[in-house]
């Protein structure tokens, strides 16, 4: 039963509401001791304390509410413990893996475009941090009923490359390349920005070798097509690290033989203008600064390659909705990118730009062009290390110990990220994010790791028929309740694209669960109080399961 809806129901009846202005106004109070549902008054009247009396003489209580009662302008409604109980209890115990899942999106498409590193740079922290949002919001989707679409927009064309052929063919080996690709390539993108500075002629050398590259010279694009194998080989080990997986790797060297047909069609619905050679799209009307279609030297841009990848997956995939994962320091890209396919007919709703901030290092800065980055597979590495070396310390005899150090020292990584608004800058800080007993990925891991021992211990099968009025104590009700909102989180997390909801609510299950642990035993009760408490023991393993699944996390069953 979806206790919500028929409240709304209620209520409707009621009032002269709609069903969705009621859906947005009822929320759920943060102390628990005012109910479990609360909903304002102030559209009834202007005197919304009178209007909840009224509201409440008038309401007629189904079975499900134990009571109603005003608190201010507020008419708050309590569900009978053991009703939610047993209802979410049941639930769990019936869907398992599938409890949190939902039909809200059916037959509707999302395109998530993510991660997006670019080949022959260093797989960054930025692309760490689009990869992790953006692999954890396909799967929320997913859950949701919809179809996620994930497409891995590739950075492997642009002026970059250009300089990179003319900094291997005056340098570069061919064995060294084969030793290590990325931080070769790396080598000879930073030795170009050096010689440059002393040189202008080789930026203009590199202008040019990126113009052939696109007329197509056979040469160049065998290099291209050589460093971009051996990037994405790289790419590659860290994506199985991760667990992450694309629909598409189109990059947006696949848009190349559609551009010139897309700026041709984009110039028969809206006005290109030329300016100092360029051609461009202005958008002055509008406070944003234009957009560049095509270079003086005829060499398109990063901006024409996305217009033609949004005309593409509309046609291919048709989407109801379309969301980029890219840091914020291009926000003004993506609202240029937005107004020129709203100008160009399409329904801007579609369309997102969920950005994000830094993840900061107490080493500063990075810089590509001198070299100054931090490798992410060094810090993969490291948080397995530090993982392997907390449990050397506290679980020494674990079977399967390599396996869960890296589910461990990844799921830091994942959780330190998702835990966060997305939007904020994160400071790195190893010791916080490895602990297994702040708010972290550790912590939610050792939980369920925790419950999965007590379930194992008990010896005693899980079942739901229980009697459920044994699961009344403030401690138990309160894990019950954050059960029971489970599937809601979801939902916000899909509506704002930021999986801190779900990351943040599993912290309070846990924390829940461990005081509830804390003050009831459950092994050593009698029977029947044991096969309740077993049941919400299995209830919560599971929900932190589904939940750290959601986030791209494994939920080991020893650790
Ligand atoms: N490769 C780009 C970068 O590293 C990100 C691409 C994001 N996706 C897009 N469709 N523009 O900055």
């Amino acid at each position: 039963m979806d206790f919500k809806a028929e409240i709304i129901k209620l209520l409707t009846k009621e009032t002269k509401l709609k069903d969705a202005d009621l859906n947005n106004l009822i929320s759920i109070p943060p102390d628990p001791k005012l109910g479990d549902y609360a909903f304002p008054c102030f559209k009834l009247g202007s005197n919304p304390k009178n209007a909840a009396e009224t509201l409440k003489k008038k309401l007629k209580l189904p079975k499900f509410l134990s009571g109603v009662q005003v608190v201010g302008p507020y008419l708050n409604f309590y569900v009978k413990s053991e009703v939610i109980t047993k209802e979410v209890l049941t639930k769990v115990f019936k869907e398992k893996k599938d409890y949190g899942k939902q039909e809200l999106g059916e037959g509707k498409k999302i395109v998530i475009d993510f991660s997006a590193p670019n080949i022959a740079k260093p797989f960054g922290i930025g692309h760490l941090r689009s990869t992790v949002i953006g692999h954890s919001l396909y799967k929320v989707y997913n859950t949701l009923g919809y179809k996620s679409i994930g497409i891995n927009h590739l950075g492997d064309w642009g002026t970059q490359f250009g300089k990179l052929i003319v900094a291997y063919k005056k340098w570069g080996k061919e064995k060294e390349l084969g030793k290590d690709p990325i931080k070769y390539l790396l080598k000879l993108y930073v030795q170009f920005h050096e010689e440059a500075e002393k040189d202008d002629k080789l930026d203009d050398q590199a202008r040019e070798a990126f113009k052939k590259l696109e007329d197509g010279n056979k040469e160049y694009l065998q290099l291209w097509e050589h460093f971009r194998e051996l990037s994405l080989k790289e790419f590659q080990r860290i994506y199985q690290i991760l667990d992450v997986k694309f629909d598409s790797y189109h990059g947006e060297a696949f848009y190349n033989n559609i551009l010139d047909k897309t700026i041709k069609e984009l110039q028969q619905k809206i006005k290109t203008k030329m300016s100092d050679g360029a051609l461009i799209v202005d958008l002055e009307e509008f406070n944003m600064s234009p957009v560049m279609l095509k270079k003086s030297n005829g060499a398109t841009t990063y901006h024409t390659r996305d217009i033609a990848a949004a005309n593409y997956r509309l046609k291919k995939y048709n989407p109801n909705r379309f969301l980029y994962v890219v840091g914020s320091e291009q926000k003004l890209h993506f609202r240029q990118l937005f107004k020129v396919l709203e100008l160009a007919g399409e329904d801007k709703e579609k369309f997102t730009h969920a950005d994000f901030g830094l993840f900061r290092f107490p080493e500063g800065k990075m810089s590509t062009r001198k070299g100054k980055v931090i490798f992410l597979e060094d810090v993969l590495d490291k948080a397995i290390k530090l993982a392997s070396e907390i449990i050397e310390k506290k679980n020494p005899d674990l079977k399967n110990k390599k396996k869960v150090a890296i589910q461990v020292g990844v799921g830091a990584i994942i959780f330190a990220d998702l835990s966060n608004d997305r939007t904020r800058n994160i400071d790195f800080d190893w010791d916080r994010m490895l602990s297994f007993d702040g708010e972290t990925g550790p912590y939610l891991q050792y939980t369920h790791a925790r419950a999965s021992s007590i379930l194992r211990k008990a010896n005693s099968k899980v079942s739901s028929k229980i009697n459920f009025s044994l699961l009344s104590l403030d401690e138990e009700k309160a894990v019950i309740r954050l059960l029971y909102d489970f599937p809601e989180r979801i939902v916000k997390a899909a509506e704002t694209y930021k999986p801190h909801h779900i990351a943040n609510h599993l912290i309070s299950l846990a924390q829940a669960f461990n005081e509830f642990y804390h003050k009831c035993p459950v092994i050593s009760e009698r029977d029947e109080q044991m096969n309740a408490r077993l049941l919400l023991v299995d209830s919560v393993r599971q929900v932190l399961e589904n939940g750290l699944r959601l986030l791209g996390i494994k939920a080991p069953d020893e650790m």
